[in-house]
C-alpha cells in the first residue's frame, strides 16, 4: 500500500451478503471480500432474516480477516470506519454495526453510518473516477427502486420511489413463478435472451400523469393470470417468452421515468445502480435512450451493483469529508429513509 493515503475499512450485512473493503482515498478499492449466502437461501425461495443474521455472525470476522490480509493493512492504518446502518434486515445489519462500533472503539477511529442506497449509488464512483454530482440516479435493486436527485455527494432529493415490490422483488417473484429458482433476476435475464418478448404484452404501469413513482405487483399478478389462463386453455407456457415479454415491461417503464426525471430536472447525467443495474436488457435500452437523449448514462461493473462493502467504504468516506460522523450510539434502522 502507498504511503499518506486515507483508508477506510468498511463492513456491509444489510441482506444475504457478508462483506468487507478497504478503500484508498474514497474510490480505490484496496480489497472488497464479499462471502455471499445465497447458497443457503435458495432452497427457500428468498432471504430468511433469521438465517441471515447467524450466517452474518458465523462470517463476519473470516471475512474481516481476509480483507485485512489481503490488503497487507494493519488496523492502526484504518483512518475511517464506515458500515450500512440501514435499511436493511435488522438483525443482519446489527451484526456489521456491532463489528464496526468495537473496531472504531478499540482503536479510537472515527464512524460514518451509511444508507445502503447512498452506498449503491457510490458504487458508481468507484467505476467511474470523473463522476461527480450532481446527477440523476435509478437505483433498483431487490428492496429499492428509487429514482433519486444527487446534488452533492451528501444531498439526495428522492424524486420517485415504488409503491409496492422493488424491480428486483418483481424478477424474483416471477421467476419463482416460473420456476427458475433464486435469484430470479439474472435468471429471467438469462432465460430471456432466447424467449421473444413481443409473445405476449404485460401492461406498463405509469401511474398518474407526471409522477416518477413506480408499482410492479400488478405485473406479477398479470403473469400468474397469463399462466393461468394458457393452463386452463390446456395450453404450455413457453418460459423464455414470458421471462422476455415480463423482463421488456419492467425496463421499459423504468427507462420511461428515468428519462422524464433527467428531464424534469434538466441533468445530463444518469446513473445507474443496485443489483438489477446488472440487467442486461437495461443497459442495452438504457445507453440507446440515452445517447438519442444526448446524456451520459454510468453503470457499475456487475460485481459492484450487487451488495459489497467497497460501495459503503465510499459513500463513508465522502459523508466525513463533509464532516458527517456518528458515534458509539449508532443504531440498526430498518426502514431508515434517504
Ligand atoms: O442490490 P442487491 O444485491 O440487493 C439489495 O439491496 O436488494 O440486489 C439484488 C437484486 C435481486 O432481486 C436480484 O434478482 C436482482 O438484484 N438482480 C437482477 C440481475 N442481477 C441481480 N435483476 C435483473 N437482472 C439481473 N441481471
Ligand atoms: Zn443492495
Amino acid at each position: 500500500m502507498k504511503e499518506g493515503k486515507f483508508i477506510t475499512l468498511a463492513f456491509e450485512t444489510s441482506c444475504d451478503e457478508t462483506s468487507v473493503a478497504l478503500i484508498a482515498d474514497g474510490r480505490e478499492i484496496l480489497t472488497n471480500v464479499i462471502s455471499s449466502q445465497i447458497d443457503v437461501h435458495k432452497v427457500f425461495g428468498g432471504v430468511v432474516p433469521e438465517i441471515a443474521s447467524r450466517h452474518h455472525l458465523e462470517n463476519i470476522n473470516t471475512v474481516y480477516k481476509s480483507a485485512m490480509d489481503e490488503a497487507g493493512v494493519m488496523l492502526e492504518d484504518v483512518d475511517l470506519i464506515g458500515v450500512t446502518c440501514g435499511p436493511g434486515l435488522v438483525g443482519a445489519l446489527l451484526i456489521g454495526i456491532a463489528t464496526a462500533k468495537a473496531v472504531a472503539y478499540a482503536k479510537g477511529k472515527p464512524l460514518v453510518g451509511v444508507h445502503h442506497i447512498s452506498g449503491h449509488i457510490s458504487a458508481n464512483y468507484i467505476e467511474h473516477k470523473d463522476l461527480e454530482p450532481p446527477f440523476i440516479s435509478l437505483v433498483v435493486s431487490g428492496g429499492h427502486t428509487h429514482l433519486v436527485h444527487v446534488k452533492g455527494y451528501n444531498d439526495y432529493e428522492v424524486l420517485g420511489r415504488t409503491r409496492d415490490d422493488a424491480a428486483g422483488e418483481a424478477f424474483d417473484k416471477v421467476a419463482r413463478v416460473l420456476g427458475l429458482g433464486y435469484p430470479g433476476g439474472p435468471r429471467i435475464d438469462e432465460a430471456a435472451k432466447s424467449g421473444n418478448p413481443h409473445s405476449m404484452e404485460f401492461k406498463r404501469v405509469m401511474l398518474e400523469k407526471d409522477s416518477l413513482d413506480f408499482s410492479f405487483s400488478g405485473l406479477k399478478t398479470g403473469v400468474l393470470n397469463y399462466i393461468n389462463t394458457q393452463k386452463l386453455k390446456g395450453r404450455e407456457v413457453d418460459v423464455n417468452d414470458l421471462a422476455a415479454a415480463f423482463q421488456l415491461s419492467v425496463v421499459e417503464v423504468l427507462i420511461a421515468k428515468a428519462l422524464i426525471a433527467a428531464s424534469v430536472t434538466g441533468e445530463k447525467k444518469l446513473v445507474l445502480a443496485g443489483g438489477v443495474a446488472a440487467n442486461s436488457l437495461l443497459r442495452k435500452l438504457l445507453t440507446e435512450a440515452c445517447e438519442k437523449e444526448g446524456i451520459s448514462l454510468y453503470y457499475p461493473s456487475h460485481l459492484l451493483c450487487t451488495d459489497n462493502a467497497a460501495m459503503i467504504g465510499c459513500a463513508a468516506y465522502y459523508k466525513y469529508r463533509d464532516g458527517l460522523a456518528d458515534d458509539m450510539t449508532l443504531d440498526a434502522y430498518p426502514a431508515l429513509a434517504l
